[in-house]
């Protein structure tokens, strides 16, 4: 794992925002796994940035978003569907024929998630995941417990989850119980993995994921098993780290993801 750690949020999201331009710089026509969540929403800011100064071509790109509540339409405020067109989709030259999240109202679920594998099938595979992680370790809605082989499917959201996202939707009562998700094992397909991460807040689910076992009880430590997986953390995520300094010598000789873009 390359553990890349700056100064704040915003010049983390920065990081990320550029790997993932300098891989749609080489590649126009790559296809982009994509997160919602208040920790990337600065990440699409710069992504449209650089679209507005005519550096991102978006044209030729595919999306695949991880995942979406069940049982919300898509017209509905607090629908991932609402949120990538809000804070990316609409601002920028993504073909909206390939936008791809998953359906949350499809009538018969357990196809619709089926259907959304095979897509990303169909693709050529995700060439990028962008990811966050939930403050229970998570990485997508593959809550504890999930298995590490899982795939695209209906999962229940865990309580530490609904408390989490209850401030987007005004009460815990109010969050969708029910989420499609792809699974940590359609994640770990990824040709490369980007997980972003902000706030000290996340700092313990952070250590667990980079230093603890590999456990299903954390999800995000299964990336410990990705071949080409970069974590971008602010110094508040990276607090609890205990080898912090020694990913910071590494990354005092590597060369920074963002170069293509000077
Ligand atoms: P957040 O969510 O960015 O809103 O903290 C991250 C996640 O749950 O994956």
């Amino acid at each position: 794992m390359r553990v890349i750690i700056r100064k704040n949020a915003e010049s983390a999201c920065v990081t990320a925002a550029r790997t993932i331009a300098a891989l749609v710089h080489r590649k126009p026509n790559a296809v982009l796994g994509l997160a919602t969540g208040g920790t990337p929403v600065n990440c699409y800011a710069e992504l449209i940035r650089l679209h507005r100064q005519g550096k991102l071509d978006f044209s030729n790109v595919t999306t695949f978003n991880l995942d979406e509540y069940v049982g919300l339409p898509r017209e509905h405020s607090q629908s991932f569907y609402s949120f990538m067109h809000d804070k990316f989709f609409n601002h920028v030259n993504v073909a909206p024929s390939r936008v791809h999240l998953p359906d949350g109202m499809a009538s018969d679920l357990a196809k619709a998630c089926d259907d959304y594998e095979q897509q990303i099938t169909d693709a050529g595979g995700i060439d990028l995941q962008l990811l966050g992680i939930g403050s229970d370790g998570h990485i997508a809605f593959n809550e504890p417990g999930s298995s590490l082989a899982s795939r695209t499917r209906v999962k229940t959201l865990c309580l530490e989850t609904i408390r989490d996202n209850a401030r987007f939707f005004g009460s815990e009562a109010a969050v969708p119980r029910l989420s499609v998700t792809m699974g940590v094992g359609s994640i770990m397909d990824a040709r490369r993995c980007l997980l972003l991460v902000t706030g000290a807040n996340k700092a313990a689910a952070v250590r667990s994921a980079i230093e603890g076992p590999i456990t299903s009880q954390v999800t995000a430590s299964a990336l410990q098993m990705h071949r080409f997986a970069t974590v971008v953390l602010d110094e508040g995520a990276a607090s609890w780290l205990t080898r912090k300094a020694d990913y910071q010598f590494a990354e005092s000789s590597m060369p920074d993801p963002d170069e293509l873009l000077g």
